[in-house]
């Protein structure tokens, strides 16, 4: 028993440079407390489905998607190109339906084989309890293929801890323009 006590003193004296860094407040086992979620007011995670439709304009005196890099020499699948777009989000697949937020971000078409596009964005709604809140979008968007799956890995506002995944489909798409419209089905797990 003894023993045991003197060998915990040696460890304890041993370990006063470790203490010295803890006065500093310099250690890292202070600076994350748990919370009970309770005081965030989180109940039910609950699921919420909905559809949207995405207008990429990149015609036009009133484009909402431009290039931003374009390399010197395009390739047949615009390998390189960044567009940043801040392109309205309606319920109806009309322009003038109901606007209720607008994705903004970029896309990045990332692939040397296919039409294939990283994107990255908020969509930032603008319509009635939902105003102010979003859901971050990122993923791969192989615009040619008719479903693409893409997740959701976050959000904000009533969509704090949001997860989920959106499925994209072309609904148009003006190959002389570059215009498209896209139906997103969005599903999201939140408080
Ligand atoms: C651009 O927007 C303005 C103002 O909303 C509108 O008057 C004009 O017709 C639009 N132009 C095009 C090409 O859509
Ligand atoms: C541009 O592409 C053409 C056709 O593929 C090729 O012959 C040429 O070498 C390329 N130029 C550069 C600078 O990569
Ligand atoms: C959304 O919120 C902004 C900023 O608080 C406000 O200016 C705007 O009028 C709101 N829009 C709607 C549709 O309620």
């Amino acid at each position: 028993m003894v023993r045991i006590l003197l060998i915990l003193f040696f460890i304890s004296s041993s370990s006063g440079v470790i203490r010295c860094t803890r006065d500093d407040g310099d250690n890292d086992l202070g600076f994350v407390t748990s919370l009970d979620p309770k005081l965030l007011s989180l109940k039910e995670e609950k699921l919420s489905h909905f559809r949207l439709y995405w207008h990429d304009i990149t015609s036009g005196n009133n484009a909402t998607s431009i290039s931003v890099v374009r390399p010197s020499n395009l390739s047949a699948t615009g390998f390189g190109i960044i567009n940043v777009i801040d392109d309205p989000l309606t319920l109806g697949p009309k322009l003038s339906s109901k606007l209720v937020g607008r994705a903004q971000g970029f896309y990045t078409l990332s692939s040397q084989e296919e039409v294939g596009l990283l994107m990255s964005m908020n969509f930032a709604f603008t319509e009635g309890k939902y105003n102010g809140s979003t859901i971050t979008v990122l993923g791969r968007n192989t615009v040619f293929h008719k479903m693409r799956e893409m997740p959701v890995i976050g959000g904000s506002g009533l969509f704090r801890f949001a997860r989920g995944y959106v499925q994209a489909r072309t609904h148009t798409f003006n190959m002389k323009t570059g215009d498209a419209i896209v139906e997103y089905n969005c599903y999201v797990l939140h408080y």
